[in-house]
């Protein structure tokens, strides 16, 4: 689905021609919770002459965040209809939290399906913030307002299209920062809603060959070179992780690497991102229980975001080399499926005993990772579907971070600037001493299969296939990467895109 044509408008928005205006509302603790217009809503205000925010009220709003109140204008201003978007408390400085911007743009725009035309009247500050407030409005805009095409075989007569223009008021619509912002948010979102795409495809639509497919003709018309390895490939390539987890499906696992290098810069940084590609996680042979199974088709989160942060690297061209792995495999149970008691040889050499079969990502990302490092690389960023642990531990917006202290402050930070938090996790000595086999260089998971400290298993055993010297952060987004529930925010149901603003932005500080 094309994405909303984005402008910048400079002229007064009481007049502006548009089929909806979105404003912001805060309350006033301090007053009683009274209705605050936001800044950039001064001129509508005016013109319903003090009684926008009683009129407001009467409606129900109360500035809560996230809150969407609808208002016939009834020729008070030249659009028909304002959107309310409850903003939080009145904020201390000129404009709130982008994080709380982002969110309650991404309400609107959602709750405006069915109007063609929309223009945005929020709070701008005028200082040095202001790009980075107008960065989380307009992702806010292009992402709330994402809607997964589906496969529904007659037109819906209920359904409203989503919005296809996006005014955005600002002070000055010729402001060269403002419009640099314009063409980045563009890509950014065109990054996050291809990752949604995948992650809400069917498992049957997207299995290794056709996810590897997808992304090599979207990789190779962004510019990006290509490498694609097919299950013989990997067979001889010694790629044992990956061969074990996809050689039970008939469609067979691919490992697909994407590449970026910038022009004109001598000796630039290099960072590899690494992403789980599990276009359906069964648990194979130590297979999950029915209910909820579905969800798995999500497994490939974390390749989505790296193919689709690497489409983004093509078109903003940092001065970082950047290279995307995407570890592509079916886990399957069938008679040619790996089992619980085999030992594989990963990549970098070393033997694994396999204890579970449903812990299949590790086995993979092994090897991805390993194959990363012997390219060369100055970073490591992956980013996985994991473990259940991290949810439970964590929830469904907070990554677990694992990794080296350098790039787990680096993933910490762009995540906390893009509103995708990920927290640090400990890697402790014990957990890896759990990890011994009697037979192998190390078991895939605890050997009694005690789930005790479930997430960190998974950064301790991937720490094994990071060479000496490679900075390294494990996001696991077993929560994050897949919102289960309705839409909230900027985010729709199903895929959300993260990590991708968070490699971005690392890259971004990196260069
Ligand atoms: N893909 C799952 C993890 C997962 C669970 C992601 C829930 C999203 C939501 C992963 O492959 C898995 O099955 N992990 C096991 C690991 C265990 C066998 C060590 C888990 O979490 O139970
Ligand atoms: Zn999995
Ligand atoms: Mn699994």
């Amino acid at each position: 689905m094309s994405q909303p044509l984005l402008s910048l408008v400079d002229t007064d928005p009481a007049e502006l021609a548009v089929d909806a205006i979105v404003i912001g509302l805060h309350s006033q603790p301090d007053d009683g919770g009274a209705l605050l217009p936001a800044a950039g809503a001064e001129s509508i205000a005016a013109a319903f002459d003090g009684k926008l925010t009683s009129t407001l009220a009467l409606l129900g709003a109360s500035g809560a965040p996230g809150e969407v109140t609808k208002l016939a204008t009834l020729g008070t201003i030249a659009a028909p209809l304002i959107v309310a978007v409850g903003l939080g408390d009145e904020p201390s400085g000129s404009a709130p939290q982008p994080e709380k911007l982002r969110r309650g743009t991404g309400a609107a725009v959602r709750a405006l399906a069915g109007s063609a035309t929309v223009a945005l009247a929020l709070p701008l500050p005028d200082d040095e913030d202001a790009p980075g407030v107008l960065r989380a409005i307009l992702e806010g805009a292009l992402l709330g307002g994402y809607k997964f095409a589906g496969y529904k075989t007659k037109p819906q007569p209920t359904r409203r299209e989503p919005v296809s223009a996006l005014q955005v008021h600002v002070p000055d619509a010729a402001d060269e920062a403002a419009r640099a912002e314009v063409t980045r948010a563009e890509v950014v979102a065109r990054s996050v809603r291809q990752a949604r795409d995948w992650v809400n495809m069917p498992p049957n639509e997207l299995r290794p060959p056709s996810f590897a497919e997808a992304v090599v003709a979207a990789g190779e018309q962004a510019g990006l070179a290509v490498e694609v390895l097919d299950f013989d490939e990997l067979k001889a390539g010694g790629y044992g992780g990956i061969v074990a987890v996809g050689q039970g499906s008939e469609a067979l696992p691919r490992l697909v690497k994407l590449t970026y290098t910038p022009a004109g810069v001598t000796d630039p940084k290099r960072v590899a991102l690494v992403g789980k590609g599990i276009t359906f996680d069964t648990g194979g042979i130590s297979i999950k229980p029915a209910a909820g199974m579905w969800e798995m088709k999500s497994d490939m989160a974390g390749a989505a975001a790296v193919g689709a942060a690497m489409l983004a690297v093509a078109a903003l061209k940092p001065g970082v080399a950047v290279s995307g792995y995407l570890a592509m495999a079916e886990n399957m149970p069938s008679g040619s499926a790996y089992r619980p008691g085999d030992v594989i040889t990963m990549f970098n050499g070393k033997r694994v005993e396999i204890y579970n079969t449903d812990a299949e990502g590790r086995l993979v990302l092994g090897d991805a990772i390993a194959r990363a490092c012997q390219d060369g690389t100055d970073y490591v960023l992956e980013a996985s579907t994991l473990t259940g642990g991290q949810v439970v531990a964590l929830g469904k917006r907070i990554a677990g971070l694992m990794g080296s202290d350098a790039a787990i402050e680096l993933v910490r930070a762009a995540g906390d600037k893009v509103g995708e938090p990920a927290w640090p996790m400990p890697m402790p000595e014990e957990v890896r001493k759990g990890m011994e086999s009697d037979i192998a260089d190390i078991s895939q998971t605890n050997s009694n299969l005690d789930r005790a400290g479930h997430m960190l298993q998974g950064g301790v055993f991937l720490s094994e296939f990071v060479a000496d010297g490679v900075e390294w952060a494990h996001v696991d987004i077993a929560g994050p990467g897949y919102h289960s529930g309705e839409a909230s925010g900027y985010l729709t149901k199903g895929g959300t895109g993260v990590p991708i603003r968070t490699f971005l932005q690392a890259i971004d500080d990196l260069a």
